[in-house]
């Protein structure tokens, strides 16, 4: 997995087990990997607004693909062999018009990671549920809704990754799951920028921390179309990229501190909108902005009455939830079962691709019923 902040690649294992409609995971082992910073660069400099050629994708997708590979070959070397490798790729492009999803692309291909290991993979995770007409994100909602709601909590779930996404269920008890704006898009291109590069982050959100909001800034970013649209719906890098950061800024004089400081404040404010938006007695976050302690303070102090946990709480390492995701994706999919809800996306769907392994692929039949319910092992 790497995600739209693409900091690294975390790999997860996981053994699932269902019994009747009840589905077990028993968490294995985690291993992450940063990404060289030549790579990150290449990364940044092939999505939008810049400008790229096809040369440059096709060697990305097999350096990655390459990359993706010896990771997924560490962890089995590290945690035991496995039936299937799920790799989500590298999102470089998810092109949605008029707040339909059109296409999506990323990059990292399977065959490298069939070859470095020998398994069956699954990729390409987004695009069937385009092709039914769904927006092919966010995929979270189908763990979030096994796992965490199903009790009687109004909770939401919450990751802060580049972008920030929410599951909720509303008040006919459907799944809805949706981005609700940037996360540490914004925060980490405003870093970048100003230091050249130097670092990358708002390391611990202590520049947040020592930052002033600016009110009038903070009303101008609040000012997007996206946040009034209603779900479902998906958004990414494609809308708030540096081009977005600029014009949002303009000629208005401040400091990186200040920046930051209201960028944070602009994810905790639409993240206390959602809280009062569903009236949620709970809010389980995870991603790495968990490790960010400002957010995670004005998050708390914005969502009102809302309760703010972490993902830990239930079982689940913050950085590692997405990890877990696809690999519950990838025992729906090697089960013939969906791995997307109408409700959330815009369409239920079969997800990925395979790659065969080292053998012919062959898939179990699909058990007679579907898992209600997802249960964390430790
Ligand atoms: N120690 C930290 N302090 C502040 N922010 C952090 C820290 N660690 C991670 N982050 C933020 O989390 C982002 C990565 O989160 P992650 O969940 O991996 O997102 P993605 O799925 O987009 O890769 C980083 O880009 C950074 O902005
Ligand atoms: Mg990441």
């Amino acid at each position: 997995m790497s995600g739209t902040s693409f900091d690294g690649i975390d790999a997860a294992v996981a053994e699932f087990d269902l019994v009747g409609t009840e589905l077990s995971c028993r968490p294995l082992g985690l291993l992450s990997r940063g990404l060289s910073d030549e790579l990150r660069s290449r990364i940044a400099a092939v999505l939008p607004p810049q400008r790229t050629d096809i040369a440059e994708v096709c060697r990305l997708d097999t350096e990655l693909g390459r990359l993706f590979g010896e990771v997924a070959a560490e962890a089995i070397n590290t945690y035991g062999d496995v039936d299937l490798v799920v790799s989500p790729g590298q999102t470089v492009f998810h092109w949605v018009s008029d707040g339909h999803a059109l296409g999506t692309l990323q990059l990292g291909a399977a065959a490298w990671i069939a070859e470095a290991t020998g398994t069956p993979v699954l990729s390409d995770l987004r695009t069937r549920d385009i092709a039914r007409g769904g927006q092919g994100a966010p995929l979270a909602p189908m763990l979030d809704s096994l796992l965490l709601l199903e009790d009687d909590v109004r909770r939401g779930v919450l990751n802060l990754g580049g972008i920030a996404n929410l599951t909720v269920r509303d008040d006919d008890h459907r799944v809805i799951g949706y981005d609700l704006g940037p996360a540490s898009a914004l925060i980490d291109l405003a870093v970048s920028r100003a230091t050249g590069g130097v670092e990358r982050m708002d390391t611990d959100g202590v520049r947040a921390d020592r930052g002033v909001v600016d009110h009038e800034l903070l009303c101008r970013l609040l000012d997007e179309p996206y946040y009034r649209t209603d779900p479902p719906k998906s958004t990414g890098k494609e809308l708030f990229d540096a081009d977005y950061l600029s014009a949002k800024v303009g000629d208005h004089d401040l400091g990186l501190d200040d920046l930051v400081g209201t960028l944070t404040e602009l994810t905790a404010a639409l993240v206390g909108d959602a809280c009062s938006r569903w009236q949620l007695e709970e809010l389980v976050v995870s991603g790495g902005g968990v490790r960010n302690p400002t957010m995670m303070r004005r998050i708390a102090a914005l969502a009102g009455t809302t309760v703010v946990r972490t993902s830990e709480d239930f079982g689940i390492p913050a950085q590692a939830k997405e990890c877990y995701l696809m690999a519950l994706l990838g025992f729906l999919s090697w089960y013939g079962l969906p791995g997307t809800i109408a409700s959330a996306t815009g369409a239920s769907s079969l997800l990925g691709s395979f790659t065969p392994g080292a053998r012919p692929l062959q898939l179990p039949a699909p058990p007679p019923q579907p898992p209600t319910r997802l249960i964390m092992r430790g």
